[in-house]
């Protein structure tokens, strides 16, 4: 039997639309991070918030390096994570740039609060956590965000707002 060494295959993987077309039937939750200080704010909306740890409390975001939001992440240190109700949807949509809006313009039509560590928490979201940057791990187009929980700001359970192909829908118990 040949004891050559096998030349292993370059690690190859499926076409870029099928990746994204796969990701279409995964359900997201989706949230707006807010970024920023003063009228120096940006923020964006997303589906990659989850939990990382209960003690601590850490949660991680994924977030494009080519957005307007992360020069202000890495900069102020800090970043809000406001979980949105069904109706928080044209809040979803000023925050994914819909319609070319962008920077502190994507907080208006909204009541915003300032908590502690500077970040903007969305007055009546269902919950909103004060983050602060733990650390940022840059991965292809991509920083892994990883952020302490400092505080939490609890608001009143009702519909949640998820992201399923391509669309916003409202989803209750
Ligand atoms: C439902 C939805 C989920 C998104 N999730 C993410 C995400 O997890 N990370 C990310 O970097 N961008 C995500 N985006 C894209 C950003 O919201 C959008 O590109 C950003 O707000 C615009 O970037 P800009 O601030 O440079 O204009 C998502 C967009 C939508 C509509």
């Amino acid at each position: 039997m040949s004891t050559a060494p096998q030349t292993a295959a370059p690690p190859t993987g499926p076409a870029k639309a099928a990746f994204l077309g796969a990701m279409r039937h995964f359900v997201g939750s989706v949230s707006v991070i807010t970024v920023g200080a003063g009228d120096d704010l940006s923020g964006l909306v997303v589906t990659s918030a989850v939990s990382l740890s209960a003690e601590p409390p850490q949660v991680l975001i994924c977030v494009n390096r080519g957005s307007s939001s992360w020069p202000l992440l890495k900069r102020y240190g800090h970043f809000g994570v406001n979980a949105l109700a069904a109706r928080h949807q044209p809040v979803a949509e000023r925050f994914s740039g819909f319609g070319g809006i962008r920077g502190a313009a994507r907080y208006e039509g909204a009541d915003w609060v300032t908590a502690r560590t500077g970040a903007r928490l969305l007055a009546d979201a269902p919950v909103a956590l004060d983050c602060r940057v733990e650390e940022m791990i840059d991965r292809a187009s991509h920083s892994i965000v990883i952020g302490r929980v400092v505080a939490i700001r609890a608001g009143s359970e009702e519909d949640a707002l998820i992201y399923w192909h391509g669309g916003y829908r409202g989803v209750g118990r």
